[in-house]
């Protein structure tokens, strides 16, 4: 299929693109670079040995949009563009509803326009928010808590919306929990600017010794060893999951909502052990008390994305932190 692929330098999309290219789909990448490098590109062509073709471009653009999709004669769209951090949508909350939700309408207005009805859209666990129990399935009620989750909530509804009303259009909805790790490739991962806000980018510039120790944000969680429980998902995994639900829009001509996690919740030190175990380092953290919005534990119930695309995980936490850490190392060595 022809299929644009917007946010297709970041950290996700980066790795749905060589999937997508694998499995010989023809990719448009839009991307405005916000918070990704254009040599991603190449870097994605390594892996996939075929090139994506990149367009320099902003998703609230419209008529550019429009222009691609008609251009490129576009026949799905997979769009990841967004900004994500949580709490940077409670300091500049215009620039996220403009940005996830703007850049989304005017995307949506734009397939509607060149009549592209087949579409992949990133939500994430964030909006479950605090979730009343774990495994949380797709069936749970939906909340947002931050302005950044709220995004993502009135994007789902928007979608859905306009699935009711157009007979011809798909969606998949896929929500993530916490993507991690990095191609084994060494070529593509997360590129966090400054401070990472996630974990496991911390904990691999800690190991590095980028960063003196792991601040760890809170013992006194209602959880086995006190610390916040994740459920970490390999970005390949993550990126396949994509390639298969766009298969599943075209087989069976329906939508889809799916969680996509391993169903495993692990803690912070949970996830420094396993680092410390893939680099073979010592890595310092301590204590400190909660970040403000964090919940106790979240983890999925993963079983509607088996049963309908016969997807599920395959690697686990310490592949998460291989792999991570062989990022971490060659784009110090690359830099
Ligand atoms: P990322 O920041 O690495 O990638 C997003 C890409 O979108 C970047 O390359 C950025 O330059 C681009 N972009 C942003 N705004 C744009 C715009 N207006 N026009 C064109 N390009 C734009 O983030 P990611 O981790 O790859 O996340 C991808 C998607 O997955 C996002 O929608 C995010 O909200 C969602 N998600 C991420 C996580 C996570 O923890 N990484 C969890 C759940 C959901
Ligand atoms: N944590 C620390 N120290 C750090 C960073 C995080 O202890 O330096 C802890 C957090 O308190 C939490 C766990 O590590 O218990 C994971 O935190 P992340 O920031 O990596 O991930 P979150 O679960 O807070 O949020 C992520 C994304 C959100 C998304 C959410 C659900 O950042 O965008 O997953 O998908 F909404």
């Amino acid at each position: 299929m022809r299929l644009l692929v917007t946010g297709g330098t970041g950290f996700i999309g980066s790795h749905a693109c060589a999937d997508l290219l694998a499995r010989g789909h023809e990719v448009t990448i839009v991307d405005n670079l916000a918070n990704s490098r254009a040599d991603v590109v190449e870097r994605i062509a390594a892996v996939a040995g075929r090139r994506p073709r990149f367009i320099m471009g902003d998703v609230r653009d419209r008529d550019a949009m429009l222009a691609v999709l008609r251009g490129q004669g576009i026949e799905g769209v997979l769009h990841f563009a967004a900004l994500k951090a949580v709490a940077e949508s409670w300091e500049k909350p215009l620039a996220y509803y403009d940005n996830n939700v703007g850049g989304s309408l005017a995307l949506l207005h734009a397939m509607q326009e060149a009549s592209v009805d087949l579409l992949v859209f990133s939500s994430s666990a964030t909006v479950y928010g605090d979730p009343e129990h774990c495994p949380v399935d797709e069936t749970a009620p939906r909340r947002g808590t931050n302005p950044y989750a709220r995004t993502k909530l009135m994007t789902e509804d928007i979608i859905a919306d306009i699935a009711s009303q157009r007979r011809t259009f798909r969606a998949a909805t896929l929500r993530y929990f916490n993507p991690a790790g990095a191609h084994p490739s060494g070529l593509l991962g997360e590129e966090p600017s400054g401070v990472p806000n996630n974990l496991m980018p911390y904990v691999a510039q800690v190991a590095a010794g980028e960063r003196s120790e792991v601040q760890v944000f809170g013992g006194d969680y209602p959880t086995p060893d006190g610390t916040g429980v994740r459920d970490y998902i390999h970005v390949v995994d993550l990126a396949r999951a994509h390639s298969e639900a766009l298969e599943y829009l075209v087989r069976e001509q329906r939508c889809l909502t799916v969680n996509l996690g391993t169903g495993r919740g692990y803690s912070v030190l949970d996830v420094i052990t396993a680092f410390e175990r893939a680099c073979g380092r010592t890595i310092p953290r301590k204590l400190v008390p909660r970040r403000s919005g964090d919940v106790a534990a979240c983890y999925a119930d993963a079983s509607r994305a088996f049963e309908l695309l016969g997807w599920r995980a395959r690697l686990g936490i310490e592949r998460m932190c291989e792999d991570a850490w062989r990022w971490q190392s060659r784009r110090a060595a690359r830099d």
